[in-house]
């Protein structure tokens, strides 16, 4: 599925495993020119076979100057196609053209003050000579290559900006995609339309119109098409993409793991019937996936048996589908809403990524069930995917809710996972999901949620006494999910949603909130 890419103005960004990397992508598509993020080592003809209008070389934990540092084809200088070095992408472009790096013996990191020393060349065109921007580097260039002028300086690097403006290579000491630096987003602009020549053409329309006109391609006039349906934006997005494509052709199935927020499948059901107009099946599987947990309190043992669980129930689903359309023919492709994301293969900063949980989506179905893949989200990033929801016209019942995990409540029922404590849980985080909503904080925190602790405690309730749940509630703030504030919720909204909650829910007398940002935690209690 190639929809947004390949008739665009691409720019193409190699990753040297820099800590920014993804957000260098998305501001140049909020730009909208439309950027891939690859490894630093690209070959050079997959680089010409892409035709980019320029590249970004990224920045990178490493020293050029020591042995295996990440090294680049020094081919992509030569290719006449701009290019903008960030941090160590500059260190790199100085050193293999000749320049020399250093380690700087001063660390710099945060916020710095530059003065731009010429702003007659592409990048700092119309700026102010003074400028706050964000560095995060312990080498710097010391020696600028031949062709290069120093354009920007600070009061103890004489250079931390470039450029050769005849070979259109430019570089860059400090981090333009973080929002710390004043004019980073300008900064950028200028590359891509003034180095590049960028007109700054894609559009989320446009995207919609390819995404579905390359799905009709692919699934042809007859094929049939199967999707999972979680209730979340990027499934609903992924489905109403593909329907748009196939229509009658797709059946979308919803799956009740029991394991959902109060009242979840009836919304999710009048909520997609009505704003997709899909062909839906529910299959109500709660008392087979409660019956595989009993007995299972290990996090990851929970995750792997609803995920298990999953593609019997899926599988079998699929089956009967088949069977009771039996005119129809099989199903020969499943929509997936996989995100960007978990597609790129960029260099992690720390080796390897660590698993810290095996998030269960419906990932692994393929494999099992030998379906051919449709992602029509594969090149997206999250806010992009609600952006093109609204394009799809969804309403914000699917573009604005907050991510839910596959498990469901399953993870946020520590201990042992009972239709009893499903009961208890559902009722809290209702509770807390409705005074966010009505304090007009739902959309301000990007996830809240609330997680039943495998814990009793004392308490005191009218002249007695009482042993019962102790609820934690978790709002976090974050962009991308991957790092999380805890959210400063006032302390007074936060006493009256835990006077509600031991007032209202039978069984818990104590409610927490979760002071921990991610990292060291992660969003979900497992
Ligand atoms: P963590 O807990 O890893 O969560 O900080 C990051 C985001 O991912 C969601 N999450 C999941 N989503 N399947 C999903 O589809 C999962 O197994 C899963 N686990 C966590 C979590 O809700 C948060 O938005």
């Amino acid at each position: 599925m190639t929809a947004g890419r390949g008739e665009h103005e691409t720019v193409l960004v190699l990753d040297f495993g820099g800590q920014y990397t993804q957000l260098i992508a998305r501001r140049i598509r909020e730009l909208q020119v439309y950027c891939e993020i690859h490894p630093f080592d690209l070959e050079v003809e997959e680089i010409r076979a892409r035709r980019p209008i320029g590249i970004v070389l990224s920045g990178g934990p490493d020293s050029v100057y020591e042995r295996n540092a990440p090294q680049a084809d020094p081919e992509v200088l030569r290719l006449g196609i701009p290019v903008l070095g960030i941090c160590y992408g500059m260190q790199w472009m100085a050193q293999v053209l000749g320049g020399r790096v250093a380690a700087s013996g001063l660390r710099e990191y945060g916020r710095t003050r530059i003065t731009l020393l010429a702003r007659d060349g592409a990048l700092f065109n119309g700026l102010a000579p003074e400028q706050n921007v964000w560095m995060s580097h312990g080498d710097r260039v010391e020696q600028l290559p031949p062709g290069f002028k120093a354009t920007a300086s600070t009061a103890t690097a004489p250079v931390v900006a470039a450029e050769d403006g005849e070979r259109s290579l430019f570089g860059i000491q400090f981090h333009p995609e973080v929002t710390h630096t004043d004019s980073g987003s300008t900064m950028l602009r200028n590359f891509l339309h003034d180095a590049c020549g960028a007109a700054g053409e894609w559009r989320m329309a446009s995207y919609a119109d390819e995404a579905t006109a390359a799905i009709k391609a692919r699934a042809g006039r007859f094929d049939r098409v199967l999707c999972a349906l979680s209730g979340g934006v990027d499934s609903a997005v992924a489905a109403s993409l593909v329907q748009r494509a196939v229509g009658e052709r797709l059946t979308a199935v919803f799956v009740d793991n029991g394991l959902l927020r109060k009242n979840e499948r009836d919304e999710v059901e009048r909520s997609l019937r009505q704003g997709l107009d899909l062909k839906l099946v529910v299959v109500d599987a709660a008392t087979e996936f409660l019956g595989a947990l009993a007995g299972v309190s290990d996090p990851e043992e929970k995750r792997r048996t609803i995920g298990r669980v999953f593609i019997e129930v899926f599988q079998r689903e699929a089956a009967r589908l088949e069977r009771a359309g039996e005119g129809d023919g099989a199903f020969r492709f499943l929509v997936q809403g996989t995100l960007y994301p978990d597609v790129i293969e960029s260099v992690s900063a720390f080796g390897p990524s660590a698993m810290i949980k095996s998030h269960h989506n419906v990932g692994g179905l393929p494999e099992r069930l030998g379906f051919e893949l449709i992602e029509p989200l594969r090149y997206l990033f999250k806010d992009e995917v609600r952006q093109l929801g609204r394009e799809l016209g969804l309403g914000s019942e699917f573009v604005g809710r907050h991510p839910f995990p596959g498990p469901g409540l399953g993870v946020r029922i520590l201990g042992d996972v009972t239709a009893d404590r499903v009961a208890v849980l559902q009722e809290a985080d209702a509770i807390f999901i409705e005074e966010l909503r009505a304090a007009g904080f739902y959309d301000r925190v990007s996830q809240a949620l609330a997680v039943l602790l495998p814990v009793h405690s004392v308490g005191v309730m009218g002249d007695g006494r009482s042993y019962e749940n102790v609820v934690a509630l978790r709002a976090v703030e974050t962009e991308d999910f991957m790092t999380a504030d805890w959210s400063q919720l006032p302390h007074e909204f936060l006493g009256g949603v835990a006077g509600r909650i031991v007032n209202e829910v039978t069984g818990v007398n104590r409610v927490v909130y979760d002071l921990t940002s991610k990292p060291p935690g992660t969003i979900e209690w497992e």
